[in-house]
């Protein structure tokens, strides 16, 4: 049995896209289990780039199989374009692709209502995908599922209930125009025909596949760090994106699972708002956001940047059963002379080696750190361990010693081969 989770420990953009495309030839199927189009990455394949927003990376490889789980919350609009923009591109996905009846439907209103938040007291730097109020739904047992497509009657009903309500807040609290719910209705009806193929009980599938000893590659999205339950709240995503997610976002027993690698970025970013204890000032948060290319894949926003944070991977690599750790862009800090490593925090006097819960207490925090001298020489496409500069080897270990857990990759560029199998 090999199924593998591969989950980011940080805020996510951990570079989990080209883990999964190194890793892919290894593995059948490919499932996503949370999130939707509030992800984002660019896989490169054979000097083509694909933008992939709610497809697995493993979609763009020959012969594979694609799934999005129930976790998942899909507008089936920009799924389609997806789609169709990778078949542009010569990706085949007929026949490889399955979704879940039971994963909920992101609804052009959601995305109303998530970007009219933002307005509000409290703004989380959200994507504006309508992530938040998709999963709200879902708890209030109101949301629409793929499922519900393929019933036209009883559709508008529950376009009805879910929508009335959230029409008249968006026209009489927010002063915005509401969309009707016959427009919705008959859109909804014609994006139904091109996504009822693609239906199935996903946990069903996952669970024969598996009596098929086919191998599958659990692809997390976002990071641990934007969990809903265990991330910075409430600064954070709508969905488990720790483990745990995977299990009841696909539907499948942990008992099936082998290993879960970590993706770690070599310094951390963030997008949107919260706090961020290693964050770092400018001029040297540009060097490393313009070196590591470190704008969102989805909104083009600048990330913000910061040192690693070893308190924040510590409760990662606890909270996920993190067996091995893919650490990636090492290259990014090539230029730097003296790169900090976060190894504990003081507040009001106090050490604190734990990730605090309140995010009062993350923002006020200082965080302590070791310096290691740089290697201040290239390291992009280094293939082996050993050819790194001394400096870097000596971050490595520096890592894997504080975190206790192998550090089995290593990228030093954005193509396939610029990796270490260590
Ligand atoms: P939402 O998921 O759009 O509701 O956004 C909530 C928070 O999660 C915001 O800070 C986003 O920037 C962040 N976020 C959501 N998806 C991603 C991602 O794929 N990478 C990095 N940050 C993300």
């Amino acid at each position: 049995m090999e199924n593998t989770i591969i989950i980011g420990l940080q805020w996510g953009d951990e570079g989990k896209g080209k883990i999964v495309d190194l890793l892919a030839p290894k593995y059948d199927v490919f499932v996503r289990f949370g999130g939707g189009a509030n992800a984002g990455h660019t896989v490169r394949f054979e000097d083509k780039h694909f933008a992939l927003h709610l497809l697995p990376s493993g979609v763009i490889h020959p012969n594979k199989i694609c799934i999005l789980g129930n976790g998942m919350v899909i507008d089936p609009f920009a799924l389609i374009s997806e789609i169709e923009n990778l078949r542009i591109q010569g990706i085949k996905i007929d026949g490889n692709l399955f979704i879940s009846e039971k994963a909920h439907i992101v609804l052009p209103q959601f995305q109303i209502l998530d970007k009219l938040r933002e307005r509000g007291n409290i703004s989380i730097g959200t994507t504006g995908k309508g992530i938040g109020p998709a999963y709200e739904n879902k708890c209030s047992r109101l949301g629409i599922r793929a499922g519900d497509l393929l019933y036209e009657r009883t559709l508008k009903e529950k376009l009805k209930n879910l929508l009335e309500p959230i029409n008249f807040l968006i026209k009489n609290y927010y002063r915005e125009e509401e969309i009707s719910i016959d427009t919705i209705y008959s859109n909804l009806l014609n994006i139904a025909d091109k996504i009822k193929n693609y239906l199935v009980d996903v946990s069903a599938l996952i669970n024969s596949f598996m009596g098929f000893e086919k191998k599958i590659l659990f692809e997390g999205a976002q990071g641990t760090l934007l969990d809903v339950d265990h991330g910075t709240y409430p600064y954070v995503t709508s969905s488990n994106c720790t483990v745990g997610g995977a299990f009841t976002g696909a539907g499948i027993s942990h008992k099936k699972v082998k290993k879960v690698i970590g993706v770690v970025k070599a310094y951390t970013t963030r997008v949107g708002k919260g706090p961020f204890p290693t964050e770092i000032s400018q001029p040297l948060s540009d060097k490393i956001r313009n070196r590591g290319n470190e704008f969102g894949t989805t909104t083009g926003r600048p990330r913000r940047v910061g040192w690693i944070d070893l308190v924040g991977l510590k409760y990662a690599i606890d909270l996920n059963g993190v067996d091995e750790i893919a650490l990636t862009k090492l290259d990014v800090l090539d230029e730097i002379s003296d790169i900090q490593i976060c190894t504990k925090y003081r507040e009001r006097g106090t050490e604190i080696y734990s990730f605090p819960s309140q995010f009062e207490i993350l923002e006020r925090l200082v965080p302590e750190y070791e310096i290691l001298s740089g290697w201040l020489c290239p390291s992009t496409g280094i293939k082996t361990f050993e050819e790194l500069p001394r400096q870097a080897q000596k971050y490595v270990e520096f890592l894997e010693e504080n975190l206790k857990v192998p550090i089995k990759i290593i990228s030093t560029g954005p193509r396939r081969e610029e990796t270490i199998f260590k």
